[in-house]
């Protein structure tokens, strides 16, 4: 899957034209507050494209997993108000996303003017990739833009579906993830490095697999270590472990050997005594975890070392925080791992959800070379999958 195959905005006369932009609006929001517009302002610039081109913009997204049902709490109208604010115009807002109001405003939308979809997942027929609602959604414009890299690994009515009754081409937030994740992996500057954190190593089974073909150097930390400690041997404690992945654990640090690969593992970590913010905590070699004690970050002698191993890169991939980062006591390795990529000059690229939301909330996100938008979407593009989203696009 090459991105730079399939035709792009640019590739095609928008002018006076109603387009369909599927964005990925699903940002965080608490009581209908939004707490962070990081995706809605990053598809400003396809958007501001259009409108200066002449077209009519009838932008469409999911928020959240509202299960087919209209629930008020689901709606889009923060997103609208916020997106308005953004571009400096008024966007509108239809109460519905096929249904008259969508039609009306649709039809009534003039050149430079954008008009905002309520939750396409208020319909049941979206996640199921149903023909007839891609056939309805398609026709209320005549051009499809595929904006949505956080949703391009879903097979829905708007991320592939309307493809099959429109022109489709990608916008410029889809482009800019592919090419920076795309590089990394294809022809990254070297030596590549790989930092890969979270909960749990069931999660990352594939990227790990797919990265270990590519990179120099792999450093895992986060939950997912304990269950490679657990293949060598060592106690956990309370640790988080995959008691059913402990061999293949084991399986990747052999291939990784065998490749030439060099796997990295925290020697030291800081434990707490429970899962809470404000439990004890001590700080001990990998091979002397105590029984009643969980591992909570990578230790002091662990960021050092992974701190040397990032120094020279050339290119860096970072998904997954190194502790529980959103915790004083157990930020330290995710301050240490971010600081060290900051601070490596390497072209760094942050893959989206709990990483990206530990670079911004810490204070490194303009330190990084790029932070993506996607969550489920990075990984699965780290992965090696094709995303459907860019699969269905038109070829150039
Ligand atoms: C995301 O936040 O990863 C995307 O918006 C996709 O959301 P989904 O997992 O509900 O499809």
């Amino acid at each position: 899957m090459n991105v730079l195959n399939k035709k792009s905005v640019e590739d095609i006369d928008v002018r006076g034209k109603k387009v369909l932009i599927r964005c990925d609006f699903n940002v965080k929001m608490e009581n209908g507050v939004i707490t962070s517009d990081k995706r809605i302002v990053a598809s400003l610039p396809t958007i501001k494209y259009l409108l200066d081109n002449g077209a009519k913009v009838i932008a469409c997204s999911h928020l959240g997993r509202p299960k087919g049902e209209f629930k008020p709490e689901f709606s889009l109208a923060p997103v609208a108000v916020r997106l308005g604010e953004l571009l400096g115009i008024e966007v509108k807002m239809a109460k519905d996303v096929i249904g008259e109001s969508a039609q009306t405003l649709a039809a009534d939308l003039k050149e430079g003017e954008v008009l905002l979809l309520e939750n396409v997942r208020f319909h049941k027929e979206e996640t199921k990739n149903d023909p007839e609602f891609s056939k309805a959604l398609a026709s209320l414009a005549e051009i499809y833009v595929n904006d949505a890299f956080g949703s391009a690994h879903r097979a829905h009515c708007s991320t592939t579906g309307v493809a099959d009754y429109l022109p489709a081409v990608g916008g410029y937030l889809i482009r800019k993830e592919l090419e920076y994740i795309g590089g990394a992996l294809e022809n990254p500057q070297r030596p590549l490095v790989a930092i890969l954190g979270g909960a749990k190593v069931s999660d990352k089974i594939g990227v790990i697999t797919n990265l270990m073909e590519k990179v120099d150097t792999l450093i895992v930390g986060g939950g997912m270590a304990y269950t490679f400690f657990a293949a060598k041997g060592y106690s956990v404690g309370t640790s988080i472990c995959e008691e059913d992945k402990i061999d293949m654990a084991r399986e990747m640090m052999a291939a990784a050997e065998a490749k030439g690969v060099k796997f990295l593992i925290p020697v030291d970590n800081r434990l707490g005594k429970e899962y809470a913010e404000d439990t004890d905590v001590m700080v001990v070699d990998s091979d002397a975890i105590p029984d009643d004690w969980m591992g909570l970050d990578i230790g002091p002698k662990t960021e050092a070392l992974f701190a040397d191993a990032i120094k020279g890169a050339g290119t860096v991939i970072w998904n997954g925080p190194m502790g529980v980062s959103e915790w004083k006591n157990f930020a330290s390795g995710t301050i240490a791992v971010a600081t060290a990529i900051a601070e490596s000059g390497s072209i760094s690229i942050v893959g989206g959800g709990d990483s990206a939301a530990a670079v911004q909330k810490l204070g490194f996100a303009d330190k990084m070379s790029h932070i993506s938008t996607g969550g489920g979407a990075s990984l699965e593009f780290l992965e090696g999958k094709d995303l459907p989203g860019v699969v269905a696009l038109n070829d150039k």
